[in-house]
C-alpha cells in the first residue's frame, strides 16, 4: 500500500531522477538510523562457494554502480549484494535519456552504457562504509573505448584492484550497451579472457593466501549450442559460477508497446521465461560442476522459486524491486528458504 503509493509518485519522475531520489532517500533513511523499523530480513543461510549467504536472494549489478548504498541496500533484506558494472576508469556512460519504463509489462529497457566512477572510486566507499554481513559481489567490465582485442588488460586490472575487498567477482561479458562486448562470450575471444583472468585468480589466491570465486555474467541471447559451448570454456577455465542472465534485445513480448523500440536492453517480466530457459538448459549440461545464479525477470516469488527449481542456486532481482518493491526480496528469500540447496563445488584453495 505505502510502496504503491511511492510508486506512484516516483513514477512521475524520469526512471534515472527517480533512481538518484530513491537511493538519496535511503541512504538518509538508514544514516538516521530509520532502516531498524524495516522488518528483519530473512534468516534462511545457504553456503556457497565458501560463503555464508543470509538468504537466496540477491541485489542484481547495475543498482549499485559504485557501492555508493550498501548500507541502506543491505538493510533492505538482501542475502547478499552485487555492485558494479564498474570499469578501470571513470566513463560516463551514453547520453540521456538512457533507461525507459514500460509499465504495463512491468519492463525497463536501458541503455546506460557502463557509467560509473571507476574502480578507484568504489574501493574508497567500500574503504569508508562499514563491512556490511552479508557477501558483496563486484561486477568487473572494461571501458567502452578499449578495444575487444585488449580487454582482458581492463578486466585484469579491475581483478586485481578488487580482490582484497571483494567475496565474490564477476566478469561481465554481456551488456548489450558496450559495443562488441557480448564477442567476447564466443570462442577464442573467450578461451583467451577467461584463461588469462583464471591464471591472475590463481596468482592472487597465492599471494594472498584468499580463494576469490570468479563468476561470468553472460547474455539471454545465445543459441543452444553456443551456450554449451560457452559453458565447457567456462568450466575448463575453471570458473566458479554462471550468472545468467543480463538483459535481453529480443522485443517479443512487448511489440506495440510505448518505449519498445528504443535501443538497449530489456529486463523485467517479458525477460522471464527466456532467463529461465537459460537456466536451465545450463544446469542440464553442466550438472552439478558449478554455482548458477539466476537473474532476469523475478517479478513475483513464484518467479524466483521457478528459477530454482530450473537449477539456480541463487536469485539476483533488479527491474522486479523497481515495479514491487522491497516485500519482493522477503516474499522471495521466504519461498526459496525450505527449497533444497546442494552446495556444489567448494573453492579448491
Ligand atoms: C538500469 C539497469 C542497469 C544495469 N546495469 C548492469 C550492469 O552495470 N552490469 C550488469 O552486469 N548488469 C546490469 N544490468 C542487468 C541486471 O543486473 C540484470 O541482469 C537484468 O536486468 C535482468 O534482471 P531483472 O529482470 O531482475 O532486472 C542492469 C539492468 C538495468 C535495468
Amino acid at each position: 500500500m505505502l510502496f504503491s503509493l511511492t510508486r506512484r509518485l516516483l513514477f512521475l519522475l524520469p526512471p534515472e531522477v527517480a533512481h538518484d531520489f530513491s537511493m538519496a532517500t535511503l541512504d538518509g533513511a538508514q544514516k538516521l538510523g530509520l532502516m531498524r523499523f524495516r522488518p528483519d530480513p530473512i534468516e534462511a543461510p545457504v553456503e556457497l562457494m565458501g560463503l555464508r549467504f543470509r538468504n537466496r536472494v540477491g541485489l542484481a549489478a547495475g543498482l549499485d554502480k559504485n557501492a555508493d548504498h550498501i548500507g541502506g541496500l543491505e538493510a533492505l533484506g538482501f542475502g547478499f549484494l552485487e555492485v558494479g558494472t564498474i570499469t578501470p576508469r571513470p566513463q560516463p556512460g551514453n547520453d540521456r535519456p538512457r533507461l525507459f519504463r514500460l509499465p504495463e509489462n512491468q519492463a525497463l529497457i536501458n541503455r546506460m552504457g557502463f557509467n560509473n566512477k571507476g574502480v578507484d572510486h568504489l574501493l574508497e566507499q567500500l574503504d569508508n562504509q562499514p563491512r556490511p554481513g552479508i557477501p558483496i559481489g563486484i561486477n568487473i567490465g572494461k571501458n567502452r573505448d578499449t578495444p575487444n582485442h585488449q580487454a582482458l588488460t581492463d578486466y585484469r586490472y579491475c581483478l586485481e584492484a578488487v580482490y582484497d575487498v571483494a567475496d565474490y567477482v564477476t566478469i561481465n561479458l554481456s551488456s548489450p550497451n558496450t559495443p562488441g562486448l557480448r564477442q567476447l562470450q564466443e570462442g577464442q575471444a573467450l578461451q583467451g579472457l577467461v584463461n588469462g583472468l583464471m591464471q591472475t585468480r590463481a596468482a592472487l589466491a597465492d599471494k594472498t593466501d584468499r580463494y576469490v570465486p570468479v563468476l561470468v555474467k553472460v547474455a539471454p541471447d545465445i543459441d543452444p549450442i553456443p551456450l554449451t559451448e560457452l559453458a565447457d570454456t567456462l568450466l575448463e577455465a575453471g570458473v566458479d559460477g554462471i550468472i545468467a542472465t543480463n538483459t535481453t534485445l529480443d522485443r517479443q513480448g512487448v511489440a506495440g508497446i510505448k518505449h519498445a523500440n528504443e535501443s538497449g536492453g530489456l529486463s523485467g517480466q517479458p525477460l522471464t521465461a527466456k532467463s529461465t530457459d537459460v537456466v536451465q538448459r545450463l544446469r542440464s549440461h553442466i550438472g552439478k560442476q558449478c554455482i548458477l545464479i539466476a537473474a532476469g525477470g523475478i517479478v513475483t516469488a513464484k518467479d524466483a522459486v521457478d528459477k530454482v527449481n530450473a537449477g539456480a542456486d541463487l536469485v539476483q532481482i533488479y527491474t522486479g524491486l523497481i515495479y514491487q518493491g522491497p516485500s519482493l526480496i522477503s516474499q522471495s528469500a521466504s519461498a526459496l528458504a525450505n527449497m533444497p540447496c546442494e552446495t556444489r563445488r567448494s573453492p579448491s584453495k
